[in-house]
């Protein structure tokens, strides 16, 4: 049978998963897994501010740097996640007495080092994530708070400054529907385009559930809105939790689950300007929500990264 890699391939399209450097260096199956499905990854927690830049004068790139050798070697597409976040930072940013102007020369300095590094390797670059509230007021953190809202577009022009050649996205959770949050990332992305802020992508994470996900119907009128702006969608983070609802026998959950993945799938291969479908995590030995439920299933493969139905039921969506 085909892989989803080779499947994706045929039609132009990348699909893909989040990997992290402690289980690709110890577990070959998992490193197979990877090199057999996908064709983009995404670094889970390698890229991140805390992990690439412990404190101010020294970066740590020896984890990430493995990661694009070996894909590299098998030929996949690498996502950068992600230059700016209120999570995932140093001591030194986090309880640094900053002012504007010094926190605006870090922010610079971090996004220019990084992204220069990996200049003509990384594809897709998440810039910014999680800037908005869901009532769409701008998350307060550190960056808001010291720089104030145009943090945001200094980020998307120091990046495009230092690699013109990668797509340049805004990476955001409960963004997929015709929401409160989508309608501001909306008008924010107008915003740009219309000043010339270099953004080319809408991130869509898809952290959902059996029990509430967005319909297909609202997808797709997000999707072509924002298609009409000249922008890509990319489905970047995307996991199904199976186990809210406690009645659902194993069989109903996995079902769900599939319905859930192809449904969503099947909207974003409905327009053009949706590029890409990446699940955060290879397969459910390895997700961070274990971390909540180590019962939890949400990924196309099982522990021992065998097919699940949600798996056939993409695989059949990109076979259409
Ligand atoms: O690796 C260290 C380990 O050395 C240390 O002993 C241990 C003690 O805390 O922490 C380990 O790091 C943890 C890391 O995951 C790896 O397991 C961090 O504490 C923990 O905060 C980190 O969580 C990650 C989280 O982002 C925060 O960066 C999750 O794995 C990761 O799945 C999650 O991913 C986010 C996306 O970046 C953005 N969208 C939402 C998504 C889910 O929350």
């Amino acid at each position: 049978a085909p892989t989803l890699r080779q499947l994706a391939e045929r039609r132009g399209f990348f699909v893909g998963a989040a990997v992290n450097y402690d289980p690709f260096s110890k577990d070959a199956a998992y490193r197979q897994a990877i090199a057999d499905q996908f064709n983009i990854l995404t670094p889970e927690n390698d890229m991140k501010f805390m992990r690439l830049h412990p404190e101010k004068d020294r970066y740590t790139f020896d984890q990430a740097d493995k990661l694009m050798a070996f894909a590299a070697e098998h030929r996949i597409t690498v996502r950068g996640h992600t230059l700016v976040w209120h999570r995932s930072l140093p001591k030194w940013v986090e309880e640094g007495q900053w002012d504007k102007e010094q926190l605006k020369a870090v922010m610079k300095e971090h996004i220019q080092t990084v992204v220069s590094r990996y200049k003509g390797k990384i594809a897709v670059w998440d810039v910014v994530n999680e800037a908005f509230n869901d009532d769409g007021s701008y998350r307060d953190n550190i960056w808001h708070k010291v720089i104030g809202p145009e943090y945001i577009e200094l980020a998307f022009r120091w990046a495009h400054e230092a690699d013109p050649g990668a797509l340049l996205y805004y990476n955001d959770y409960t963004n997929e529907s015709m929401t409160t949050k989508s309608n501001r990332i909306y008008e924010m992305s107008r915003d740009f385009r219309s000043r010339q802020v270099p953004i080319d992508g809408i991130g869509w994470q898809m952290h959902v559930r059996t029990m509430n996900y967005a319909s297909p119907d609202k997808m797709k009128q997000n999707l072509q809105r924002l298609g009409a702006l000249g922008l890509q969608v990319q489905i970047t983070e995307m996991d199904v939790k199976v186990n809210d609802n406690k009645d659902n026998t194993q069989d109903d959950k996995m079902k769900r689950q599939a319905d859930v993945y192809a449904g969503t799938l099947s909207a974003c291969l409905g327009e053009k300007n949706c590029t890409a479908f990446i699940t955060w995590g290879v397969g459910d030995k390895y997700t961070y929500l274990k971390d909540q439920d180590p019962k939890e299933q949400p990924l196309l493969l099982d522990e021992r990264f065998q097919s699940k139905p949600a798996y056939h039921a993409v695989m059949d969506v990109l076979k259409r």
